[in-house]
């Protein structure tokens, strides 16, 4: 695994290749750089091989090959990072097992599961409880289950969807509670669904790609159109669908995060907080103990002291 990898080790492996660059290096001779992946982390790699430099040059999407090379020490990385220097790169053999190269959560599922059905029979409004009972089954469900909330920055691990979207309601149930005078159906329904438009904007494929759709529309718009398709067969009140629409379509709280809309109800923000707060405390989860780790989605170090 890429977390054990030391300096002078021999590598030959199955990972996920994601290519950086590919150019030519100061001596005329071809070069591509990128980034090698398993479950347990990600490494820099690079390589001078020029046959090898031509098959990396038809990737397209990250892509799983058996990775021949050595470890060593990326001299212009300030932190003295590892890299991989690939000799050669060869296609899986049916064989190979690649059970190590898709990263899963590390929560209780069959818990997760149970909370989603108490969040669900919490909600009041039998509409929006029919609403979340006809998203939450079948393709979509199993789907649900299984995809990722991020394709890097947060949550970025088989199941990552789903324990984002209930811990999010969680929050938001619990600030809920303190605040008062809100409507708790709404940021329930307004939680569960904020995302769910990532399991058509995320493939849970190796690397995690965006899909074309995902790329052109984005995952607030496409969540918007999953749940005013469902909500347009169950005949739901305009002013509820309403204010549902605008929690899912602020959650991102400002225009220049990718919401439509700015937050406007006291709903609208709680989800739109319980989503920054949980992708942030997520971040935690890739930081050692004790030791500073530099963080890219929040582009500063992080300090988990383990308690
Ligand atoms: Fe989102
Ligand atoms: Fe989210």
């Amino acid at each position: 695994m890429i977390s054990e990898f030391t300096v002078g080790q021999k590598v030959h492996a199955a990972l996920l290749v994601r290519i950086q660059k590919i150019g030519i290096s100061s001596n005329g001779k071809p070069f591509a750089r990128g980034l090698l992946e398993d479950a347990s982390g990600q490494v820099g790699f690079i390589c001078f091989d020029e046959e090898t430099v031509n098959k990396l040059r038809l990737i397209e999407q990250p892509v799983p090959y058996v990775i021949a090379g050595t470890v060593d020490v990326n001299k212009f990385s300030a932190e003295m990072k590892l890299q991989i220097t690939v000799q050669k790169i060869s296609d899986l053999m049916s064989e190979d097992d690649i059970s190590h190269l898709l990263p899963v959560g590390d929560f209780n599922k069959a818990e997760y599961e149970t909370l989603l059905r108490k969040f669900i029979n919490m909600v009041k409004s039998p509409v929006m409880r029919t609403l979340l009972e006809n998203i939450f089954q079948g393709q979509i469900y199993d789907q649900f289950l299984k995809n990722p909330a991020g394709m890097r920055l947060h949550h970025a691990y088989l199941g990552g969807l789903f324990q984002h979207s209930i811990d999010v309601t969680k929050l938001a149930v619990a600030m809920g509670e303190q605040i008062g005078g809100v409507d708790k159906d709404l940021l329930i329904a307004g939680s569960l669904l904020h995302d769910i438009g990532k399991l058509r904007e995320i493939s849970a494929d190796f690397g995690f790609p965006y899909t074309t759709e995902g790329r052109l529309v984005g995952h607030i718009a496409i969540t918007a159109i999953m749940v005013q398709s469902c909500a347009e067969k169950l005949k739901m009140p305009a002013n509820t669908l309403e204010q549902l629409m605008h929690i899912l379509l602020s959650h991102h709280g400002d225009v220049e995060k990718g919401s439509p809309v700015e937050c406007e109800t006291k709903e609208a923000f709680i989800v739109h907080y319980a989503d920054e707060l949980d992708s942030v405390m997520n971040q935690f989860k890739t930081a050692k103990n004790d030791t500073w780790t530099y963080n890219k989605m929040l582009q500063r170090y992080l300090l988990d002291r383990g308690v």
